[in-house]
Formats: structure tokens, C-alpha cells, sequence
């Protein structure tokens, strides 16, 4: 209906596209979980979006319904594009989804590849390859309002990539002291990566940082007085809305499926709607910072915010 009556929330041609990185070199903290219910949820909006699975785990791709290793081939992922220097378009790898403007890029195990070869070359002194994956998101990024990125858990040459290319960070924590404290480790070697990579000129331009607290049970004390640290340390770079640990985000995993997709509760309609209340929340908070980065959608957020 946004279509036909052409109010679609599209940025304008001059405004920067987002590519937002969901990013923390922690395994198993939310980033593929927050990326693409993200994605879909700002499809749902009306955005033009593009979802890249930069993980060779590929739990964005199943999310999808695919079998990353049966349906798709190498070539359908971004590893031609990295591998190879002829390529000057990423738009090959660039598949429509069941969602109405979510674009996905695809991963498979194949794409492990390129984290071998990428810091094969750049130990041979092959230059500008962090900037390969820059490129190829600057070759397609015309045509979308946001592009989402999800990238491995591991501070290797892909997530370097990702960090180069992105130019907003969402940073999904659970409120467990080891997914905290590998967190303040992320964020000292995001620290130190940012400033050797300044080094060379190739810092990233961050429009934004946000934090979101991911997984969380606040039946367990010690995770809600982790959450209250978060919440002053990070101050208004926490995310308000926590994204709950819910077995409705569990189940519907488990059917490849995610919570927006579902027709109905995957648990109880209870579950389902407080769940729904976590995603819509965190995602309507980076929306907001999103169309921040546009200057075509200032007067509209100011309206907002004053109504
Ligand atoms: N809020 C949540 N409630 C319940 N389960 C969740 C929640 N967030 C994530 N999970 C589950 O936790 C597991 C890990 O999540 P996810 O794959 O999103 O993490 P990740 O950071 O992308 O992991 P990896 O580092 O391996 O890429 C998944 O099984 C997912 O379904
Ligand atoms: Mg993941």
C-alpha cells in the first residue's frame, strides 16, 4: 500500500546509504538473530534492504530457508567477489527474498575460504584488500536504503572487512559477566583496530554505536544488575529496549523460521506478542538512528519527537 499510494519511507538520492554492521567478535551472542530480524523489520517498514551473510556458518542464509551446503554454490556467496579482482559489482550475489524489499546475499562454508586467502595476500603485501568488501557494498549500495551486515564471530580478515565497510555499529551483549567481559575486549581491540587501520587512512566513519542487550533473563539477579552497569557505562548508546531471552525467537529458529515470519505463535499468543514487543522495540530505536543519518528525514523526526 506504501507502493501504490508512494509513501515509502525511501531516503533520498542524496542521503548516505546505512550499512550498519551487527558486530562482537563473541560467538553466540545474538548478532545473526539481530541482524535478521533487523532486516526484515525494516523491510516491513517499507525500506529498500540489503542483507549480506558475511558468515560462513551462514545462520543468516538458513534463517532464510535455505541449506547453505545443498542449494547454494560458491559462486552464489561473496567469495568470487573477494577472491577474484575482475568483479566490479556485488550484484551477482544479490537474491530476492520471500520478504518484499529484502535483497540477501547468501553464505556457505565455501566463503571460509576467503578468510585464508584474504590473509594470504595481505601478507604478501597485496594492498587495499580490506577495502575489497567496501567496494563491492559501494557497488550496490544505490539501490538500498539500509544494508545489513552479519559478520563471523572472530576478529579475521572478513570481519575487518565488514568493520571497513560499515559505516554504523550495532553491538548485540547478553548480561553474562563472560559475554560482557569479551565484549570490553572487543570494544579495546575494536579500539586498537580503529586506530591502526587511521593509520593507513582507512578508519572507519561511524555514524553511529549502538549496544544492545541481547538474550536476557532478568529472572537471574546478576543479569539485571549487569544490565544496569551496561546501561551506565553505555549510557544513551545502550539500546533502552532489551531484547529478551524468548522461546518464541528458540522456536521459530528451530523451524528456520523467524518471529516476523510466523503466522502465529510458535509458543503461546502470551509469548509471541512480549516477544514481538522486544524486536519491535530494539529495531524501532536503530530505525530511528538510521534515518538520523538522512538529512531528507530530519524535519520528520523532529516532528516525531516533539509529538
Ligand atoms: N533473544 C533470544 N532469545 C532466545 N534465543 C536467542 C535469542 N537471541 C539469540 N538466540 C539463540 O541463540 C543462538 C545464537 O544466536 P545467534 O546465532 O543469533 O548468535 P551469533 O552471535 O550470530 O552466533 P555466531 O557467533 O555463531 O555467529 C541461536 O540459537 C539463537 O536462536
Ligand atoms: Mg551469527
Amino acid at each position: 500500500m506504501r507502493g501504490v499510494f508512494g509513501t515509502r519511507p525511501y531516503r533520498a538520492p542524496t542521503d548516505p546509504c546505512c550499512v550498519v554492521a551487527v558486530q562482537n567478535f563473541k560467538g553466540g551472542v545474538g548478532k545473526s538473530t539481530v541482524a535478521v530480524h533487523l532486516a526484515q523489520y525494516l523491510a516491513i517498514r517499507g525500506y529498500r534492504v540489503a542483507l549480506v551473510d558475511c558468515d560462513s556458518q551462514a545462520s543468516a542464509t538458513t534463517l532464510f530457508g535455505y541449506v547453505p551446503d545443498l542449494d547454494l554454490g560458491e559462486d552464489d556467496t561473496l567469495y568470487p567477489f573477494l577472491r577474484e579482482g575482475e568483479r566490479s559489482s556485488l550484484d551477482y550475489a544479490l537474491r530476492k527474498t520471500h520478504f518484499d524489499g529484502l535483497e540477501l546475499i547468501p553464505a556457505n562454508l565455501r566463503l571460509f575460504n576467503s578468510e585464508y586467502e584474504l590473509a594470504a595476500r595481505m601478507a604478501r603485501g597485496s594492498d587495499g584488500l580490506l577495502d575489497r568488501l567496501k567496494e563491492g557494498v559501494e557497488s550496490i549500495s544505490d539501490r538500498f536504503d539500509v544494508i545489513v551486515m552479519d559478520p563471523p564471530p572472530a576478529l579475521g580478515a572478513i570481519s575487518l572487512s565488514v568493520l571497513r565497510a560499515a559505516n554504523a555499529l550495532v553491538v548485540p551483549v547478553p548480561p553474562t559477566v563472560m559475554d560482557f567481559s569479551s565484549t570490553a575486549a572487543f570494544l579495546s581491540m575494536l579500539d586498537e583496530t580503529i586506530e591502526q587501520l587511521a593509520e593507513r587512512g582507512l578508519a572507519p566513519e561511524l555514524q553511529f554505536l549502538r549496544f544492545v542487550g541481547s538474550k536476557v533473563d532478568e529472572n537471574k539477579s546478576m543479569q539485571k544488575e549487569l544490565l544496569h552497569l551496561m546501561r551506565t557505562l553505555f549510557g544513551h548508546a545502550m539500546v533502552r529496549t532489551p531484547l529478551k531471552d524468548s522461546a518464541e525467537i528458540d522456536n521459530a529458529t528451530a523451524r528456520l523460521m523467524t518471529v516476523y515470519e510466523l503466522d502465529g505463535p510458535a509458543t503461546s499468543s502470551a509469548v509471541r506478542n512480549r516477544c514481538l514487543g522486544y524486536l519491535d522495540g530494539v529495531n524501532a530505536e536503530i530505525e530511528v538512528d538510521i534515518r538520523s543519518m538522512w538529512p531528507s528525514h530530519q524535519a520528520a523526526l523532529r516532528k516525531a519527537a516533539l509529538a
